[in-house]
Protein backbone atom coordinates (compact mmCIF):
# COMPACT_ATOMS: atom_id res chain seq x y z
CA UNK A 1 0.00 0.00 0.00
CA UNK A 2 1.23 3.50 -0.62
CA UNK A 3 1.28 5.83 2.07
CA UNK A 4 1.50 9.88 1.49
CA UNK A 5 3.41 12.12 4.43
CA UNK A 6 1.74 15.38 4.11
CA UNK A 7 4.30 18.39 5.39
CA UNK A 8 3.46 22.46 5.65
CA UNK A 9 0.40 22.62 3.96
CA UNK A 10 -1.06 19.59 3.77
CA UNK A 11 -2.33 18.69 6.95
CA UNK A 12 -5.39 17.21 5.20
CA UNK A 13 -5.36 15.42 2.27
CA UNK A 14 -7.95 16.98 0.22
CA UNK A 15 -10.03 14.45 -1.65
CA UNK A 16 -8.83 11.82 0.29
CA UNK A 17 -12.42 9.65 1.69
CA UNK A 18 -11.53 8.47 5.02
CA UNK A 19 -12.23 5.07 6.06
CA UNK A 20 -10.85 4.78 9.42
CA UNK A 21 -8.23 6.43 11.70
CA UNK A 22 -5.94 4.18 13.73
CA UNK A 23 -3.88 5.32 16.69
CA UNK A 24 -0.69 3.16 16.49
CA UNK A 25 1.63 2.37 19.83
CA UNK A 26 5.61 2.45 18.59
CA UNK A 27 8.69 1.19 20.63
CA UNK A 28 9.60 4.56 20.09
CA UNK A 29 6.84 6.84 20.74
CA UNK A 30 4.21 8.50 19.41
CA UNK A 31 3.56 8.91 15.71
CA UNK A 32 2.65 12.86 14.66
CA UNK A 33 -1.46 11.61 14.75
CA UNK A 34 -3.28 8.53 14.13
CA UNK A 35 -2.86 7.28 10.35
CA UNK A 36 -5.77 8.23 8.18
CA UNK A 37 -6.63 5.53 5.78
CA UNK A 38 -8.53 6.13 3.09
CA UNK A 39 -9.17 6.47 -0.53
CA UNK A 40 -8.56 9.01 -3.35
CA UNK A 41 -10.76 8.39 -6.41
CA UNK A 42 -11.03 4.78 -4.95
CA UNK A 43 -7.42 4.12 -4.54
CA UNK A 44 -6.57 3.02 -1.00
CA UNK A 45 -3.65 5.50 0.77
CA UNK A 46 -2.96 5.81 4.10
CA UNK A 47 -1.68 9.49 5.15
CA UNK A 48 0.04 11.01 8.07
CA UNK A 49 0.65 14.66 8.87
CA UNK A 50 4.00 14.78 9.41
CA UNK A 51 2.93 17.58 11.90
CA UNK A 52 0.17 16.64 13.20
CA UNK A 53 -3.17 17.48 12.52
CA UNK A 54 -3.30 20.88 13.30
CA UNK A 55 0.60 21.57 12.53
CA UNK A 56 2.04 21.95 16.05
CA UNK A 57 5.06 19.50 15.64
CA UNK A 58 8.23 21.63 14.37
CA UNK A 59 10.36 19.79 12.08
CA UNK A 60 13.13 19.31 14.58
CA UNK A 61 10.65 17.38 17.11
CA UNK A 62 8.46 15.15 14.71
CA UNK A 63 9.03 11.59 16.00
CA UNK A 64 10.49 10.45 12.75
CA UNK A 65 10.84 7.10 14.01
CA UNK A 66 7.45 6.62 15.25
CA UNK A 67 6.07 7.57 12.25
CA UNK A 68 8.51 5.34 9.78
CA UNK A 69 7.94 2.59 12.27
CA UNK A 70 3.97 2.47 12.73
CA UNK A 71 3.80 2.79 8.48
CA UNK A 72 5.98 -0.16 8.52
CA UNK A 73 3.57 -1.97 10.96
CA UNK A 74 0.77 -1.30 8.57
CA UNK A 75 2.04 -3.08 5.89
CA UNK A 76 3.04 -0.27 3.62
CA UNK A 77 5.28 -0.93 1.03
CA UNK A 78 5.57 2.34 -0.56
CA UNK A 79 5.99 5.85 0.81
CA UNK A 80 5.85 9.27 -1.10
CA UNK A 81 6.90 12.27 1.47
CA UNK A 82 5.29 15.67 0.27
CA UNK A 83 7.91 18.31 1.18
CA UNK A 84 7.90 22.25 1.00
CA UNK A 85 11.39 23.54 0.36
CA UNK A 86 12.65 26.48 -0.46
CA UNK A 87 14.36 27.51 -3.74
CA UNK A 88 17.89 27.60 -4.48
CA UNK A 89 18.11 26.28 -8.00
CA UNK A 90 17.21 29.06 -10.25
CA UNK A 91 14.39 26.71 -11.51
CA UNK A 92 12.42 26.26 -8.19
CA UNK A 93 10.87 29.74 -8.68
CA UNK A 94 7.46 29.66 -5.67
CA UNK A 95 5.65 26.68 -6.92
CA UNK A 96 7.38 24.75 -8.83
CA UNK A 97 7.72 20.67 -7.88
CA UNK A 98 11.11 18.72 -7.75
CA UNK A 99 12.16 15.15 -7.61
CA UNK A 100 15.00 15.53 -5.36
CA UNK A 101 18.05 12.29 -5.92
CA UNK A 102 20.82 13.24 -3.49
CA UNK A 103 19.97 14.90 0.01
CA UNK A 104 22.83 16.54 2.38
CA UNK A 105 22.10 16.26 5.92
CA UNK A 106 22.52 19.32 8.25
CA UNK A 107 20.59 17.97 11.12
CA UNK A 108 21.84 17.36 13.96
CA UNK A 109 20.23 16.27 17.88
CA UNK A 110 17.67 13.73 16.13
CA UNK A 111 16.92 10.45 16.68
CA UNK A 112 18.68 8.55 12.80
CA UNK A 113 18.69 5.17 13.32
CA UNK A 114 16.09 2.19 14.37
CA UNK A 115 19.40 0.09 15.00
CA UNK A 116 20.13 0.26 19.14
CA UNK A 117 22.58 -2.25 18.56
CA UNK A 118 22.67 -3.42 22.19
CA UNK A 119 25.23 -6.42 21.85
CA UNK A 120 24.31 -6.79 17.86
CA UNK A 121 27.52 -5.71 15.46
CA UNK A 122 27.37 -2.39 14.34
CA UNK A 123 26.46 -2.31 10.46
CA UNK A 124 26.85 0.64 7.91
CA UNK A 125 23.83 0.69 5.38
CA UNK A 126 24.08 1.96 1.83
CA UNK A 127 22.56 5.22 1.26
CA UNK A 128 24.43 6.15 -1.67
CA UNK A 129 21.34 6.89 -3.44
CA UNK A 130 18.83 7.78 -1.06
CA UNK A 131 15.71 7.65 -2.61
CA UNK A 132 13.97 4.45 -3.49
CA UNK A 133 14.16 4.00 -7.78
CA UNK A 134 11.00 2.62 -7.98
CA UNK A 135 9.01 5.06 -5.99
CA UNK A 136 10.84 7.96 -7.66
CA UNK A 137 9.86 6.38 -11.16
CA UNK A 138 6.33 6.33 -10.14
CA UNK A 139 6.55 9.92 -9.22
CA UNK A 140 8.00 10.84 -12.34
CA UNK A 141 4.98 8.76 -13.86
CA UNK A 142 2.58 10.76 -11.92
CA UNK A 143 4.13 14.17 -12.31
CA UNK A 144 4.45 13.80 -16.15
CA UNK A 145 1.12 12.70 -16.25
CA UNK A 146 -0.66 15.58 -14.12
CA UNK A 147 1.50 18.01 -17.28
CA UNK A 148 3.82 19.30 -14.55
CA UNK A 149 7.14 20.89 -15.61
CA UNK A 150 9.38 19.38 -12.61
CA UNK A 151 13.09 19.38 -11.95
CA UNK A 152 14.05 15.84 -12.38
CA UNK A 153 17.02 15.28 -9.71
CA UNK A 154 18.96 17.95 -7.18
CA UNK A 155 19.99 17.94 -4.12
CA UNK A 156 17.82 18.48 -1.02
CA UNK A 157 19.38 20.43 1.60
CA UNK A 158 17.75 19.09 5.51
CA UNK A 159 18.06 21.62 7.63
CA UNK A 160 17.48 21.47 11.13
CA UNK A 161 14.95 24.50 11.82
CA UNK A 162 12.48 25.52 12.92
CA UNK A 163 13.75 28.80 11.87
CA UNK A 164 14.79 30.34 7.88
CA UNK A 165 18.12 30.32 6.93
CA UNK A 166 19.93 33.61 6.76
CA UNK A 167 21.45 34.57 3.24
CA UNK A 168 24.84 33.49 4.00
CA UNK A 169 23.60 30.15 5.16
CA UNK A 170 22.18 29.65 1.91
CA UNK A 171 25.20 30.48 -0.22
CA UNK A 172 26.55 28.02 1.67
CA UNK A 173 23.98 25.29 0.82
CA UNK A 174 24.60 26.78 -2.46
CA UNK A 175 28.14 26.27 -2.54
CA UNK A 176 27.49 22.34 -1.34
CA UNK A 177 25.77 21.91 -4.73
CA UNK A 178 22.26 22.34 -2.85
CA UNK A 179 19.44 23.14 -4.92
CA UNK A 180 16.74 23.20 -2.86
CA UNK A 181 16.11 23.54 1.36
CA UNK A 182 13.92 22.29 3.62
CA UNK A 183 13.63 20.78 7.57
CA UNK A 184 12.18 17.50 7.59
CA UNK A 185 14.30 14.97 4.26
CA UNK A 186 16.46 13.72 7.34
CA UNK A 187 16.15 11.43 9.37
CA UNK A 188 12.92 10.52 7.46
CA UNK A 189 14.73 9.31 4.23
CA UNK A 190 17.11 6.87 5.91
CA UNK A 191 15.04 5.44 8.62
CA UNK A 192 12.52 4.35 5.67
CA UNK A 193 15.91 3.01 3.63
CA UNK A 194 16.71 1.19 7.17
CA UNK A 195 13.24 -0.46 7.79
CA UNK A 196 12.81 -1.52 3.81
CA UNK A 197 10.03 1.23 2.69
CA UNK A 198 10.36 2.09 -1.01
CA UNK A 199 10.29 6.03 -0.50
CA UNK A 200 11.11 9.14 -2.73
CA UNK A 201 10.23 12.96 -1.83
CA UNK A 202 8.04 15.61 -4.38
CA UNK A 203 9.43 18.89 -3.05
CA UNK A 204 7.62 21.82 -3.71
CA UNK A 205 9.22 25.29 -3.79
CA UNK A 206 6.88 27.75 -1.73
CA UNK A 207 9.72 30.68 -1.36
CA UNK A 208 12.71 31.65 -2.93
CA UNK A 209 15.24 30.52 -0.37
CA UNK A 210 16.70 33.18 1.92
CA UNK A 211 18.85 35.99 0.30
CA UNK A 212 17.31 34.68 -3.64
CA UNK A 213 14.97 36.66 -5.90
CA UNK A 214 11.80 37.88 -3.98
CA UNK A 215 13.51 36.45 -0.73
CA UNK A 216 16.36 39.22 -1.20
CA UNK A 217 15.53 40.92 1.78
CA UNK A 218 12.78 38.70 4.07
CA UNK A 219 10.99 35.72 3.01
CA UNK A 220 6.90 36.47 2.88
CA UNK A 221 5.04 34.46 4.99
CA UNK A 222 2.24 35.56 2.34
CA UNK A 223 4.33 34.48 -0.37
CA UNK A 224 4.05 31.20 1.35
CA UNK A 225 0.65 30.88 2.00
CA UNK A 226 -0.14 32.18 -1.69
CA UNK A 227 1.96 29.04 -3.16
CA UNK A 228 0.33 26.87 -0.79
CA UNK A 229 -2.78 27.43 -2.04
CA UNK A 230 -1.72 27.77 -5.56
CA UNK A 231 -0.05 24.33 -5.86
CA UNK A 232 -2.16 22.17 -3.36
CA UNK A 233 -4.86 21.71 -6.14
CA UNK A 234 -2.07 20.68 -8.72
CA UNK A 235 -0.47 18.47 -6.18
CA UNK A 236 -3.35 16.49 -5.26
CA UNK A 237 -4.03 15.54 -9.24
CA UNK A 238 -0.01 14.10 -9.04
CA UNK A 239 -0.99 12.12 -5.54
CA UNK A 240 -4.33 10.66 -7.30
CA UNK A 241 -2.22 9.17 -10.33
CA UNK A 242 0.50 7.84 -7.81
CA UNK A 243 -2.55 6.51 -5.46
CA UNK A 244 -4.48 4.62 -8.66
CA UNK A 245 -0.94 2.81 -9.33
CA UNK A 246 -0.32 -1.09 -8.06
CA UNK A 247 1.77 -1.65 -4.88
CA UNK A 248 2.04 -5.48 -4.92
CA UNK A 249 -0.44 -8.56 -4.35
CA UNK A 250 -1.35 -7.46 -0.97
CA UNK A 251 -2.73 -4.22 -1.92
CA UNK A 252 -4.25 -4.29 -5.34
CA UNK A 253 -4.64 -1.01 -6.93
CA UNK A 254 -7.90 0.20 -5.64
CA UNK A 255 -11.69 0.25 -8.37
CA UNK A 256 -8.66 0.57 -11.08
CA UNK A 257 -11.69 2.49 -12.37
CA UNK A 258 -10.08 5.96 -13.13
CA UNK A 259 -6.98 5.46 -13.51
CA UNK A 260 -5.12 5.09 -16.60
CA UNK A 261 -1.43 5.38 -15.17
N1 LIG B 1 14.11 26.92 4.19
C1 LIG B 1 13.96 25.77 4.86
N2 LIG B 1 12.85 25.05 4.80
C2 LIG B 1 11.85 25.50 4.05
C3 LIG B 1 11.95 26.70 3.32
C4 LIG B 1 13.14 27.44 3.39
O1 LIG B 1 13.30 28.51 2.77
N3 LIG B 1 10.77 26.86 2.66
C5 LIG B 1 10.00 25.79 2.98
N4 LIG B 1 10.65 24.97 3.81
Amino acid sequence: MLAIIGGTGLTKLPGLSITHRQVIRTPYGEPSGPLTFGDLDGHPVVFLARHGHGHTIPPHLVNYRANIWALHAQKVSHVVSVATVGGIHAALSPGRMALPDQIIDYTHGRETTFADYGDKPVSHLDFTWPYCADMRQRCITALEKAGERFMNGGIYASVQGPRLETKAEINRLATDGADMVGMTGMPEAYLAREIGLCYAAVAVSVNWAAGRGDSATAISAEVIEATLNDVMGRLRGVLKNLACMSYGEDAPAGNGGTCSV
